[in-house]
């Protein structure tokens, strides 16, 4: 099929991956509200056309916490997405390398932290939950360390999973006995056979590291679920701050009050997320958290945002509400589910090719000209 846009991946990807792994990228929580949202709440907003102001010299690059990036993105970290493609965290990261931009690496994945970050010629982010287990956050951010990986994203809206109706139907959730079921009806070999199903345990991610052995993934499903831990707190940043000194940003930052809070304990940057609707649904969305975010803390700490983005013209929008970069999340799921590395370095050129047009006739020449004057004020018309 022909893949024009970003979007197109999205159909392709729901012909190729195993339709309970499709539903779980492509899904939200509950009646999927947020989701739909982040989606329609960007889209809508209206970007301000000005001409014949020389555009000749258009740069999309940025410099965040050192790194350089040849446009202010960057992937957001994805569980599981080995299963996506085989070694799939090694396929987006390079494909991220490629391109000039941070790949990061979830708790959650399937290949360890040992195996992505030699990958690639640039420095990895590594993604942290908060766990009740302790020991494999201090592991994992020691292992980090040794890795090279430059930035932490230290996610905190995972106190407690948001229920996710779709993956209850599609098999994902729910019973483990369930989810050996699906799994050992799977004709999908590429992927099949990396992650333990069949009852042969495998190495998984940094949970096996952690436990010095193979587990299989119903096992790693149990000792997730099990282990997020509503006690989070401020106080779990301190304890962190002792085993990281790199730059630190919190996701999952949605009101004004905690960006604030973010600013006070100390965080580098933080990501205004509501996990792409995968968390509370009903919540705001990104994009109407955003500008609010940034009056209270732009400037005192990097602003990145993400949920909802589809397209390069999404990224200059939230550039203009506020953000200093962008996190991409299911756009690149899919391309890498419909077709590995080479997908997702596609998608980057195509969201590069949207972002180059949508500076050159919002007249905005380098990323830090985007402010929202790039936007049509809807409220005055
Ligand atoms: C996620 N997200 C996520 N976030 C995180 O901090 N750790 C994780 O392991 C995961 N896993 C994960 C799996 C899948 C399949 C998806 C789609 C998302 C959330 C992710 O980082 C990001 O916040 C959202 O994907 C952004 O929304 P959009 O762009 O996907 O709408």
């Amino acid at each position: 099929m022909i893949i024009a846009s970003a979007n197109d991946y999205r159909k392709a990807a729901k012909r190729r991956v195993p339709p309970f792994m499709f539903h779980y990228a492509d899904g939200g929580s509950y009646a999927e509200q947020t989701l739909a949202r982040n989606v329609s709440d960007l889209s809508n907003i209206a970007l301000r056309q000005r001409v014949l102001k020389d555009m000749s010299n258009l740069n999309t690059e940025i410099e965040l916490f050192g790194e350089k990036l040849s446009m202010p993105v960057a992937l957001a970290p994805v569980g599981a997405l080995g299963m996506y493609a085989r070694r799939g965290e090694v396929q987006a990261a390079k494909a991220a390398d490629k391109k000039g931009v941070p790949f990061t690496l979830s708790t959650v994945s399937i290949c360890p932290i040992e195996e992505v970050a030699p990958a690639i010629n640039r420095p990895m982010w590594f993604q942290l939950y908060v766990l009740k287990d302790r020991g494999f956050m201090k592991n994992a951010l020691e292992r980090a360390k040794a890795a090279g990986c430059s930035t932490l994203v230290f996610t905190v809206d995972m106190p407690t999973p948001g229920a996710r109706y779709r993956d209850m139907h599609s098999g994902m959730s729910g019973p483990y006995k369930e989810i050996r079921r699906i799994l050992q009806g799977a004709t999908h070999p590429f992927w099949a056979w990396d992650v333990g199903i069949k009852g042969k345990p495998h190495s998984l991610g940094n949970v096996s590291k952690y436990m010095g052995k193979e587990i299989g993934l119903d096992d790693y499903i149990g000792w997730l679920t099990q282990n997020f831990d509503p006690s989070i707190s401020w106080k779990d940043l301190e304890w962190i701050r002792e085993f990281w000194d790199g730059p630190m940003v919190i996701k999952g930052i949605l009101d004004p009050e905690d960006a604030k809070d973010a600013v006070r304990f100390g965080a580098d940057g933080i990501v205004v997320s509501n996990h792409g609707g995968r968390q509370l649904d009903g919540v705001l969305s990104s994009a109407k958290a955003l500008p609010s975010i940034a009056d209270a803390v732009k400037g005192d700490i990097k602003i990145l945002a993400d949920s909802g983005i589809r397209n390069g013209l999404d990224v200059v929008r939230m550039i203009a509400l506020g953000a200093d970069a962008c996190m991409l999340g299911r756009a690149f799921v899919y391309a890498l589910g419909a077709a590995g590395q080479a997908g997702v370095e596609n998608m980057f050129d195509i969201f590069n090719k949207e972002m180059r047009v949508a500076m050159t006739l919002t007249s905005n020449q380098k990323i830090s000209d985007i402010t929202r004057e790039a936007l049509v004020d809807l409220s005055k018309i």
